[in-house]
C-alpha cells in the first residue's frame, strides 16, 4: 500500500534516479527497467524534471492546538505543512494550555499522528506556563511517549539566568537541547518594531537589536559553562550572526535558525501600517538581510525555520499596536529560502537540502527524517519543480488562517509531491485526502 515508483527524479549530487519504495521505505536507487515498471503494482510518479529534497523538517512551528483551533489545528497546521514539502515539524509549546506536561505533548503528538500529513515532534515549555518562574516538568516530558527533547518557552525568552542555567544542566542529563526565544523583556517593553530609523519616523516603540543579541551572548557562555545545547531560535541581526560565529568557532554546542521573512523583508513595510508585518523578533533593516543571508549560505546559520504563526482575523485585522505579533511560513518557506540563496538558477539543491532538511532533522533528533534516498531509509521526501513559479493566494493556502505576508506575490519553485513514509501527503501539487497509513 505504501509502494512506490518515482522515476527519474534528480537526485542531488547523482543525476536521475528512479526510487523504488516498499512498505514505505527506500528499496531501490537506480534505474528500474521499463517492465519492472510496467509490472509495477503501486504508485508510479513521474518525477520528470524535478528535484528531490529530503521531507522538509520544521524546527519552529506554531499549531495552536490544543487552545486556538480558529487560528490553526494540528490537522491544518500539517496539512499547511506537507503542501510546504515538509515531512515533520516541531510543535511549539505556546499552545492554551501550555505544553508543559506530560499529558499535553502526548496530546499534541496524538493528533499529529491521527491527521497523518506529517510528523508532529512536541517541544516542551521551559517553564510552567511559560511564566519563567518555575521549571516544567521537562523530565517527565523527556520520558512520556512524544520523548521530547527540545524545550522553549517560545513567544517569551528564557530571562532569568538562573532559570537558563538550570534548564540547560537538566536537559544536558538526556541529551536534549532549549530553544532560546532571545529577548530581554526590560529591552523590548512596548515595542512595536525594529528600532531604527523606521521606528523613529512612524513613532513607534522600538525593538532594539541589542535586546536580542545580549541574550545570545549571555547563552553562549551558560552553553559553554553548562557543556549543554542552545538552539536560537528565530535570529534576526548581524550583530546575532557575529556571536554565533565566534561561539562556534570556540567549539560551543550552539546551532541556529532564520526564518524565511527575515531573509526577505525590512522594517520599511512597517510604513503601511499593516499589521501583516507585525512579527516578533521584528522585520529588521536591509543590511540585516544581507549578513542573514551569507550565514545561512555559509552555514553559520544552521537551518531554516518557518516560526509558522497562524492568527485568527480578529488578532491580526486590527491597528497595528494591538495586533498580535506573526506570520504565516510553511507553505512559502521553501520558496523564499531558494530566493533568499540566489534564485532556481543559482541556488545549490544541496545547501537547500543541508538548511532545510538534514539539519534540522539532526538537530531536533528526528532520525527518520533528513535523509537522502538510500535503501533501508523511510521514504519521506519531497519532489519540487525548480523551473516553476507560483502567486501566493491566501484563500488557497490550506493554513486556517491567511495571515500571509506574500500575499499577491510570485514566488520561484513548486512542491509537486511529498512523501511520509511511501505515501503521498501531496500529489501533483494537491493535498492527498486520505492519509491512513
Ligand atoms: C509567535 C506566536 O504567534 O506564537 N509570534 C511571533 O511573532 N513569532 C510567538 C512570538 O514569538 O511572539
Amino acid at each position: 500500500m505504501t509502494d512506490l515508483l518515482i522515476k527519474g527524479a534528480d537526485l542531488i549530487g547523482k543525476g536521475r534516479k528512479d526510487i523504488l519504495v516498499r512498505d514505505g521505505r527506500v528499496a531501490e536507487v537506480g534505474s528500474v527497467s521499463a517492465k519492472d515498471a510496467a509490472s509495477f503494482n503501486g504508485t508510479v510518479v513521474d518525477a520528470d524534471g524535478l528535484v528531490l529534497l529530503p521531507g522538509l523538517v520544521d524546527l519552529h512551528t506554531h499549531l495552536r492546538e490544543p487552545g486556538r483551533e480558529d487560528a490553526e489545528t494540528v490537522y491544518s497546521g500539517t496539512r499547511a505543512a506537507a503542501k510546504g514539502g515538509y515531512t515533520a515539524v516541531c510543535a511549539m509549546a505556546n499552545s492554551y494550555p501550555v505544553a508543559d506536561t506530560a499529558g499535553v505533548v502526548e496530546q499534541v503528538a496524538a493528533l499529529g499522528k491521527a491527521a497523518g500529513y506529517a510528523d508532529v515532534q512536541p517541544i516542551g515549555a521551559v517553564s510552567v506556563g511559560l511564566e519563567g518562574k518555575q521549571l516544567a516538568e521537562i523530565g517527565a516530558m523527556a520520558h512520556s511517549a512524544a520523548a521530547v527533547r527540545m524545550f522553549s518557552d517560545d513567544g517569551h525568552c528564557v530571562s532569568d539566568p538562573i532559570m537558563m542555567r538550570r534548564a540547560l544542566e537538566y536537559v544536558k542529563t538526556f541529551g536534549g537541547l532549549i530553544a532560546q526565544h532571545a529577548e530581554e523583556p526590560r529591552l523590548t517593553e512596548g515595542a512595536q518594531m525594529n528600532e531604527g530609523a523606521v521606528s523613529a519616523e512612524l513613532g513607534l516603540p522600538g525593538w532594539p537589536a541589542v535586546a536580542e543579541e545580549a541574550i545570545i551572548a549571555r547563552d553562549v557562555l551558560l552553553a559553554e559553562y553548562t557543556g549543554a545545547r542552545v538552539h536560537f531560535c528565530h535570529v534576526s541581526t548581524a550583530r546575532s550572526v557575529d556571536i554565533i560565529r565566534e561561539a562556534k568557532a570556540r567549539g560551543a554546542k550552539v546551532t541556529a535558525e532564520v526564518c524565511p521573512h527575515h531573509l526577505l523583508l525590512t522594517d520599511e513595510a512597517a510604513r503601511t501600517y499593516d499589521p501583516v508585518y507585525k512579527v516578533n523578533p521584528p522585520l529588521r533593516r536591509e543590511s540585516d538581510v544581507a549578513v542573514l543571508r551569507g550565514a545561512l549560505a555559509e552555514g553559520v546559520i544552521d537551518a531554516v525555520a518557518t516560526d509558522h504563526a497562524p492568527h485568527a482575523p480578529q488578532d491580526k485585522d486590527c491597528e497595528w499596536a494591538a495586533a498580535r505579533p506573526g506570520m504565516l511560513g510553511l507553505e512559502t518557506a521553501l520558496s523564499i529560502t531558494v530566493l533568499a540563496l540566489g534564485g532556481p538558477s543559482a541556488v545549490d539543491w544541496d545547501v537547500v537540502a543541508e538548511r532545510t532538511s538534514r539539519t534540522p532533522a539532526r538537530i531536533a533528533g528526528l532520525e527518520a527524517h533528513g535523509r537522502d534516498p538510500q535503501p533501508g531509509t523511510e521514504a519521506n521526501f519531497t519532489l519540487v519543480d525548480p523551473a516553476a513559479t507560483w502567486t501566493v493566494v491566501p484563500a488557497d493556502l490550506a493554513s486556517l488562517s491567511r495571515n500571509t505576508p506574500y500575499a499577491g506575490m510570485e514566488l520561484p519553485v513548486t512542491v509537486q509531491a511529498t512523501f511520509l513514509r511511501g505515501r503521498a501527503t501531496v500529489l501533483n501539487g494537491k493535498i492527498a485526502e486520505e492519509t491512513t497509513e
